[in-house]
């Protein structure tokens, strides 16, 4: 494929809504469980493409705090997808020299699926191509709860609390913002991600579902997002001014 990354500002992160599997799969009168196979599936094409490119932070939201709200049944089957993908992935992983870092509530999920993050975290640990965040168990209101019982857990006084001590308690600490976040499926909302973190981004939404979000796809929406101007509060005069000098 034509390469056009050099030429197109790429998001240094980029976050991911993985929505659709389940509509996915009921257009093609399957069960809700194979729509979310192919969606792992599509998830090594993405990752792979997304590393190759050199985006530097990709982060895909797994498994939300309310998912828990689904049937044990599909709970399981995403849960057993999980440790699945990550003994599969291992390999891919450290040739593409990507690292794993999981978002949310660790201590929530069950000890086998804790146990392979915890294994797949450990291993790529010094990896420095991509950092590849799965949001699992995550949900953004959740985090901001944590972080601000941290902080006072820590002693620290309010005028001492800024933006930045906020940031180095969210689970995202170290990384930058996401600069684009996508979401499939046609659903145009966010769902408890990365609420803090996306103060800024810019958003792309697609009626692709994800199963279906090919490279192609995530190139148009590469395309669109380098056509973006973000002014952070600024006309855009000022923008032009500083895009001169
Ligand atoms: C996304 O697909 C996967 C997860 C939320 C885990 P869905 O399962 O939400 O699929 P739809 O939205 O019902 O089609
Ligand atoms: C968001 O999708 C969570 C993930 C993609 C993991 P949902 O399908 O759970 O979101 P809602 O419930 O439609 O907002
Ligand atoms: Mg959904």
């Amino acid at each position: 494929m034509e390469d056009k990354s050099a030429q197109r500002l790429l998001p240094k992160h980029l976050a991911l809504i993985m929505d659709g599997n389940g509509r996915w799969a009921k257009l093609r009168g399957l069960e809700r469980s194979a729509g979310h196979r192919a969606g792992a599936e599509n998830v090594y094409t993405i990752v792979s493409e997304c590393c190759r490119l050199g985006i530097g932070y990709l982060t895909l939201y797994a498994f939300s705090s309310e998912n828990w709200n689904r049937p044990k049944a599909e709970i399981q089957v995403l849960f057993s997808l999980l440790t699945d993908f990550l003994k599969r992935f291992l390999p891919t992983l450290q040739e593409q020299n990507i690292r794993l870092n999981a978002l949310g509530d660790l201590e929530g999920l069950p000890l086998p699926q804790r146990a392979a993050l915890n294994h797949v975290m450990h291993v790529t640990a010094q990896n420095s191509t991509m950092v590849l965040n799965l949001a699992i168990n995550y949900g953004a209101r959740q985090e901001i709860v944590r972080a601000v019982q941290a902080i006072i857990q820590e002693g620290l006084s309010a005028s001492e609390i800024t933006e930045g001590v906020l940031a180095a308690h969210l689970y995202t600490h170290g990384q930058p913002d996401p600069d684009l976040v996508i979401r499939t499926s046609g659903e145009q909302r966010l769902s408890n991600y990365l609420l803090y973190q996306s103060a800024y981004s810019e958003f792309y939404f697609t009626p692709t579902f994800w199963p279906d979000f090919g490279v192609a796809e995530l190139h148009a929406a590469l395309d669109d997002f380098a056509t973006r101007n973000r002014r952070f509060g600024k006309t855009p005069e000022q923008i032009s001014a500083t895009r001169e000098f």
